[in-house]
């Protein structure tokens, strides 16, 4: 395969797997949310510049947030290329899973 993961990525996935052990494979969010770690961090408690982590929150307040980016309603180019496929189902599962794995609610 020519793709490689950037080693984020696999950082963010073995840490995952690490601290959840197998309970986090009962969450659907888990493998949709793993796009979004390299960034946020494996939690969602690593923030990006300027704004608060995303990880324990209410996830309906995450959830507004993505509709948001999705609609464009807040600007965000590499989250609308991941976000513009994902189907509000997903982006419910998303929510769901930084609200529960944020602040070792897991
Ligand atoms: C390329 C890095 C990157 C990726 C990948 C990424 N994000 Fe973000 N995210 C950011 C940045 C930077 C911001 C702040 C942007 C802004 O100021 O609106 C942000 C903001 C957010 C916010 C709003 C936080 C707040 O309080 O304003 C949420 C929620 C969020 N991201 C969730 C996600 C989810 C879920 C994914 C996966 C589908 C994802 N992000 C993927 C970089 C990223």
């Amino acid at each position: 395969m020519k793709h490689r993961f950037p080693k984020t990525l696999l950082l963010a996935l073995s840490l995952a797997s690490l601290i959840h052990g197998a309970s986090a494979d009962q969450l659907p969010g888990e493998a949709k949310a793993f796009q979004c770690t390299g960034c946020h961090g494996p939690h969602g408690m690593k923030s990006a510049p300027g704004q608060p982590a995303i990880g324990g929150r209410d996830p309906d307040e995450i959830l507004a947030l993505l509709k948001d980016y999705q609609s464009l309603h807040r600007i965000n180019p590499a989250m609308l290329a991941l976000l513009i496929g994902l189907r509000d189902e997903d982006l419910e599962d998303i929510a769901e899973y930084f609200s529960l794995v944020g602040e070792g609610h897991l």
